[in-house]
């Protein structure tokens, strides 16, 4: 079986503005070794949600998974640079805590979670919609969305492992074991998600689409990112990671459903079936062991859990509704519509 081509190191997307345009300009520089100079660029004039914002914090976190072939990878810890992106992550966390609104006492992990797991009777969304009427056309356009996290998928949680202990840990690794391919190169979920993008025609470029996704695609990675590159947000990393996977198996078994129905190659099918049955054994698994024990280990982080999770719920409840307004009127939901 051959399998779809990863390349390794994406290209460097086009500016959307003037944040965007100050990282990628630097970035066609060699990083300053021996002094600092502080990147400064407008972000408090921006919207946080906005394409600009999105994408400078796609770029500045990019240098921390593959980089961008031809780009002077000392960036990646260049403190000017990284001056800017606090106060990107400053802006986006901020409007993302202003969104979840407050957390309060009754609220814990446990009952959170319990609450994930009830899939409502009559639910609305992408899924439900291209299990019911969706095209195949809309089908792709979803398949281009979800590329950015899906051909990275299970890296920006691995950032956490070093920051849990015990049991937590173990199950933790256990899942990602899964999730990178069980020590086989070619069921990588990565690699699935590839395999499908090929299948379905689309290219299965790490980072082809950055230039035609909108801001609500970015900003799904941009948070794991953020949680994941920060110690202090272990517990939202795994409240984000516990969500994920709690809401990963019902999901993917309306779109194994959607593809079923629209006669779609087996290669895409395969990546939402490995799904279906695997991300319901990661359920309980993560419910219990991950989440359970480090909260037990960890109290003051039962907060921190509920916050990743209703994080992870707005910024996909902000595609979603970026999907079907597009798609009940009739337009493509890209920024570059798909030939
Ligand atoms: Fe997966
Ligand atoms: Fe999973």
């Amino acid at each position: 079986m051959t399998l779809a081509p990863i390349a390794l190191e994406p290209g460097l997307p086009d500016a959307r503005g003037p944040l965007s345009m100050a990282v990628l300009e630097l970035l066609t520089e060699r990083a300053p070794r021996n002094y600092l100079h502080r990147v400064e660029a407008p972000v408090r004039d921006s919207d946080p949600y906005g394409i600009d914002v999105q994408l400078a914090l796609y770029v500045c976190y990019e240098l921390h998974y593959r980089g961008f072939a031809g780009v002077d990878p000392g960036w990646e810890w260049n403190p000017g640079l990284l001056y800017l992106r606090a106060q990107l992550e400053e802006a986006f966390l901020t409007a993302v805590q202003r969104d979840v609104g407050d957390i309060t006492q009754e609220d814990s992990a446990d009952t959170e979670m319990e609450r994930l797991s009830v899939e409502p009777a009559d639910g609305t969304g992408p899924s439900y919609y291209l299990r019911s009427t969706g095209t195949w056309e809309q089908m792709q356009e979803y398949f281009v969305h979800r590329s950015l996290y899906h051909l990275k998928e299970g890296d920006p949680h691995a950032w956490a492992i070093p920051r849990l202990t015990g049991q937590a840990k173990a199950a933790f690794v256990a899942v990602e074991f899964d999730e990178f391919g069980g020590g086989r190169g070619d069921h990588v979920h990565q690699q699935l998600f590839a395999d499908l993008m090929v299948a379905a025609g689309l290219d299965a470029t790490y980072m082809a689409y950055i230039d035609a996704v909108p801001a609500a695609s970015m900003t799904v990675v941009n948070l794991m990112s953020l949680f994941g590159l920060h110690r202090e947000h272990r517990g939202a990393a795994i409240g984000h990671f516990a969500s994920t996977e709690i809401t990963s198996s019902p999901g993917s078994r309306r779109l194994a459903d959607a593809l079923e129905r629209l006669g779609a190659p087996d290669a895409c099918l395969r990546f939402y079936r490995e799904h279906v049955e695997a991300d319901a054994v990661h359920e309980q698994v993560v419910r219990t062991d991950v989440v359970g024990d480090l909260v037990s280990r960890e109290p003051a982080l039962d907060r921190d859990v509920v916050f990743g999770i209703r994080a992870h719920e707005l910024v996909e409840d902000r595609l979603a509704d970026h999907l079907m307004r597009c798609w009940t009127s009739g337009r493509s939901s890209l920024r570059r519509p798909l030939d």
